[in-house]
């Protein structure tokens, strides 16, 4: 075999593979064997830069150039879609089409929330990514596109026409939004307000590596071409499914309203449970011939319509806007509304973001304002009613001093909201931060509980976290509803709180933007609260995660007098202020820098990172060039599986390490197989 030909025997496969994976949901190989595979396809790559090709699977972990985004104008215009918001306006609709077309077909869809793309395929392979845009022109957003690993670099079978596009949706399943928030959260960083956002803006991310990461999917509707081969839309649909693209299995081919009307009843319901976002079906006149004698008009064919699911809404009264303050000062406006029914719970209050939302709403006290459960879980305010509005009412003035402390309020560059700079007299902070510190996840003396904490604080006991170690007992046995039973708990468990490993501490002071992870890192870097507050910013940026604005944060933190006293006094109360070593099992991983990724069977992840220690070894993070070893498990991201073969490191699976460190355990079973997508309940009408 050529190299040519062993190069493209091995991208064949690996497509096969990724296909099976990502498309399927099916796999057919290991994780690790695609890994190697892979590996093997990079290394013959990078010898033979001739062969180089930007539809090779090794391309899909993107890079860290910048993106430009070219315009480029759409082969075939990307119209939108009208839309209906009732069943009897779905029946005009039907009218009109039966008026012109005798028995008409009609395939029904999910409405995918995300953002539109159209694919060109040339002889086969992805030759270009471009966003809907005004419809006639959009951005290329080929690098980025490339990196979402269900669309198809290269497509399969010989039967697609040597040019054509096609339609579908980018989105980002809730999993992987969920993620993606968590991360920012710890970040610091502003929320994406909905996977649609979330899925727009990481479309416009500049570095295609980001995009890699961020588990966008890809779904596809629509094709578009000159002289396609087909006769309908199923027909399309069914021969792209065979070319590799992703075509959702949830469709059905009705021949009435009424089948229409129950698929839409159907999903009504049932969206609920699916793990990305829709917001409605589309109905779509399957047969080509009968879509030509329909037409267009300029903006959206008259062939196909949306039905929108009805966001569950609701009218009512704004009494007050009332303002709560954060343990970090971070103020957080509240609508208080006239109590009203929606989507099953009665809702009373409303989250209104910051000051600029309430500004852009036009929001006024006494206003008739619609709220809206949409995905988000908390409801929101979307829209004033103005015809109700009294004649007398003057804009909402946002505060400018703290409704707590009276302190006046602070805007940081680059944020959204005000805060209130009080840390240390402003009583919901110090509350919020002594609330925090107990937490389980923190210094677990959770037996103390919130309100006993304000009723401590009210009753001038504590008015830090310090202060929790002075308490004596006679202090909380004279407490109301506190006996001498309940007060020895407290103690013991503030006692007891002293074993909590440094990490946990680190975590507890509640610095901002020093998460529950991010204080493991710094923990396990420095080793010492002394070693930490002695940091330089560049030193601490040398830690794992840690950013400017985290460094920032911490150097902020430490340079307080008071929270440099507080710092003092908990080590004089005995808290843990080193990181424990570990009780060393053997010198086994001597040496090794090992990053563990994916999902184990014989050991839970935190157990391996304490046997690597145990034998002597390091974790990391992420993998950098410092990794010597993966520990590579079950589902890990391709991503970081290539990473990892890029810079040479060793991958070893979890057998591998178990006989590393004490050579004699069988072999494992074989992995379970993946489980499989239930099948869709079928509605009336034939699903394909
Ligand atoms: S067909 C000319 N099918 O909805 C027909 N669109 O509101 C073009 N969308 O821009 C679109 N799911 O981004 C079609 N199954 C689906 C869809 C879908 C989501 C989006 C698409 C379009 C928008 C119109």
């Amino acid at each position: 075999m050529t190299i040519e030909q062993h190069i493209n025997k091995l991208r064949q496969e690996l497509n096969l593979h990724n296909h099976k994976y990502y498309v399927e949901n099916a796999p057919s190989i290991s994780d690790y064997e695609y890994a190697q595979m892979l590996r093997q396809l990079q290394e013959i790559e990078e010898l033979n830069p001739q062969y180089k090709d930007p539809n090779s699977p090794t391309m899909r972990v993107g890079s860290d150039l910048t993106n430009s985004f070219r315009t480029v104008r759409h082969n075939f215009p990307m119209l939108s879609l009208s839309n209906t918001y009732s069943l009897e306006e779905l029946g005009e609709w039907i009218d009109k089409v039966e008026q012109e077309v005798a028995e008409a077909e009609y395939v029904c869809e999910l409405k995918f929330d995300g953002t539109a793309i159209s694919l060109c395929y040339e002889n086969g392979h992805l030759l270009r990514a471009v966003t809907r845009g005004d419809g006639e022109m959009g951005d290329d957003v080929t690098e980025n596109v490339r990196t979402i690993r269900s669309v198809p670099l290269v497509l399969q079978g010989d039967d697609y026409p040597s040019y054509f596009e096609i339609r579908g949706e980018i989105f980002m399943p809730y999993s992987s939004f969920d993620r993606l928030n968590q991360e920012r959260e710890q970040q610091g960083e502003a929320l994406f307000a909905n996977p649609r956002n979330a899925a727009a803006g990481t479309l416009k991310q500049q570095q295609s590596q980001v995009v890699a990461r961020r588990g966008l999917d890809c779904t596809l509707y629509q094709l578009a071409g000159k002289e396609l081969p087909f006769s309908s839309h199923s027909e399309s649909l069914k021969a792209a499914r065979r070319w590799g693209f992703k075509v959702s299995s949830h469709m059905a081919l009705c021949h009435s309203f009424e089948q229409i009307a129950q698929f839409i009843s159907h999903w009504d319901e049932a969206r609920h449970s699916l793990p990305f976002p829709t917001d409605g079906i589309v109905i779509k006149v399957n047969r080509y011939a009968d879509r030509k004698t329909l037409g267009s008009t300029s903006k959206a064919p008259k062939w196909a319509v949306a039905y929108k699911f009805k966001a569950e809404q609701a009218l009512t009264k704004l009494l007050k806007v009332s303002y709560q303050v954060g343990r970090t000062g971070a103020i957080t406006p509240v609508a208080n509304l006239e109590p009203v029914l929606l989507a099953g719970t009665t809702v009373k209050r409303a989250t209104l973001h910051n000051a600029d939302q309430i500004a852009a709403l036009d929001l006024r006290e006494g206003d008739m304002v619609y709220v809206e459960k949409g995905g988000e879980i908390i409801p929101k305010i979307t829209g004033v009613e103005l015809g109700e509005r009294d004649a007398s009412s003057t804009p909402l003035q946002y505060i400018t001093h703290c409704p707590e402390c009276g302190a006046e309020l602070v805007r940081y560059e680059g944020e959204a909201k005000h805060y209130c700079p009080n840390q240390s007299h402003c009583r919901p902070q110090i509350i919020g931060r002594i609330i925090h510190f107990i937490r389980r996840k923190a210094m677990n003396i959770e037996s103390l509980g919130e309100e006993t904490v304000e009723l401590l604080f009210e009753n001038g006991l504590i008015g830090n976290i310090a202060d929790l170690y002075d308490l004596r007992i006679e202090q909380i046995a004279s407490l109301p509803r506190l006996g001498d039973k309940s007060a020895r708990n407290i103690l013991q468990s503030i006692a007891s709180s002293r074993e909590v490993a440094f990490n946990r501490v680190l975590f507890a002071l509640g610095i901002r933007f020093v998460g529950e992870t991010t204080a493991k890192y710094l923990a396990a870097h420095f080793g010492s609260m002394e070693a930490i507050m002695q940091a330089s910013r560049e030193e601490l940026l040398e830690a794992e995660e840690v950013g400017g604005k985290i460094a920032d944060s911490i150097i902020d933190y430490f340079a307080d007098e008071q929270n440099r006293e507080i710092i003092q006094r908990l080590q004089r109360a005995g808290l843990q202020f080193v990181a424990a070593k570990q009780e060393k099992a053997s010198n086994a991983l001597e040496g090794e820098n090992i990053v563990i990724s994916g999902s184990f069977e014989q050991y839970s992840r935190d157990e391996l990172k304490a046997l690597i220690e145990a034998h002597g070894g390091k974790n990391l993070a992420a993998v950098s060039a410092n990794t010597t070893l993966l520990l590579a498990g079950a589902k890990i991201g391709p991503a970081k599986l290539q990473k990892a073969q890029k810079l040479g490191i060793r991958i070893i699976s979890e057998q591998e390490f178990i006989q590393l460190i004490d050579g004699n355990v069988a072999i494992a079973e074989p992995e379970p197989e993946i489980e499989s997508i239930t099948p869709q309940q079928p509605i009336q009408g034939s699903l394909f």
